[in-house]
């Protein structure tokens, strides 16, 4: 009895050119015998993005991306894929999350170690940035005295603005990503994370040293909850 395979190469998702083998092998025999036939290039078996979000993701971010603010997940769904990306290679390197005290990043950090090629980091992210995004629904609550609403606007239109954009809606070349929809409670911990160097002060990390630059702008710590709630309340 014959069996005949193809050699299966596993690459990025992208199409290579791979040579084809006919291998002989006798189910009884030990050995296997392949002669070369020729040269063909197909695609390489694609990472399934959505199966990984699924079984890797899901349980804190939620089936639709939508996060979970009872563990401080954020709301993913829509961001966009190079931004995503970058995040998990931080997550996986230690430029992000990796900080003695930062339990919401290491809580990550776990979570993409699963993830085993850079086919899977591309394939997930390239599924999360094809989802629609569901928009935080945490609203910061202006009336309560602990606002300071004119700040948060001047700061964010003389500091953030320049790189996020007048709408929030960030600026792909600069790496800087879209704030708007966000859980305001998380953007915020991320503003004090850059300001503190938990987030950002890796020598590897050069968008996040970008943003550092902007979180030190701010005069003190709390104009990044009045700038975050000025974010919140913008209408697009
Ligand atoms: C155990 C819970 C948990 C799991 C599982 C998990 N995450 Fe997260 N994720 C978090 C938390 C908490 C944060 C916020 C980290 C912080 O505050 O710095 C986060 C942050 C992120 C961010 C950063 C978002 C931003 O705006 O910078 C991305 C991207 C992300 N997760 C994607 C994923 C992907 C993709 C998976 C599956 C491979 C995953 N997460 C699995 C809890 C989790
Ligand atoms: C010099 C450009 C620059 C300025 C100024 C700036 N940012 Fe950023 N910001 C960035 C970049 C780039 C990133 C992405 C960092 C990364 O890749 O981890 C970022 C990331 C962020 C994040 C993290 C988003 C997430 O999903 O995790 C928040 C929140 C944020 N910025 C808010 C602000 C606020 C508020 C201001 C004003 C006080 C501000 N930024 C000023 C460039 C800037």
């Amino acid at each position: 009895m014959l069996l005949i395979t193809l050699s299966w190469i596993r690459g990025v998702g992208s199409v290579i050119k791979a040579p084809i083998y006919g291998c002989w092998r006798w189910v009884s025999g030990a050995g296997v015998v392949c002669l070369f036939v020729g040269s063909v290039a197909y695609a390489a078996p694609p990472a399934d993005g959505k199966a990984i979000f699924s079984t890797t993701c899901m349980a804190c971010h939620g089936s639709r991306g939508e996060g979970n603010t009872k563990i401080g997940a954020p709301n993913i769904a829509g961001m966009e894929a190079v931004y995503v990306g970058r995040q998990l290679s931080n997550f996986l390197s230690g430029v992000r999350g990796a900080s003695a005290n930062d339990s919401y990043g290491s809580q990550m950090r776990a979570a993409v170690g699963v993830l085993k090629t850079d086919a899977d980091r591309i394939a997930v992210a390239s599924y999360i940035a094809s989802l629609p995004q569901i928009k935080s629904t945490t609203e910061i609550k202006i009336n309560d005295g602990k606002v300071n609403m004119a700040n948060g606007s001047t700061q964010y239109n003389a500091v953030c603005s320049s790189c996020h954009e007048s709408r929030a809606q960030g600026n792909a070349q600069m790496g800087a990503p879209s704030l708007v929809g966000i859980d305001p409670v998380y953007l915020e911990r991320q503003v004090i994370a850059f300001r503190e160097g938990s987030r950002g002060a890796h020598k590897d990390d050069k968008t996040g040293a970008l943003m550092r630059v902007g979180a030190n702008m701010l005069p003190d710590a709390k104009s990044a909850h009045d700038v975050i709630a000025y974010i919140n309340h913008l209408k697009p």
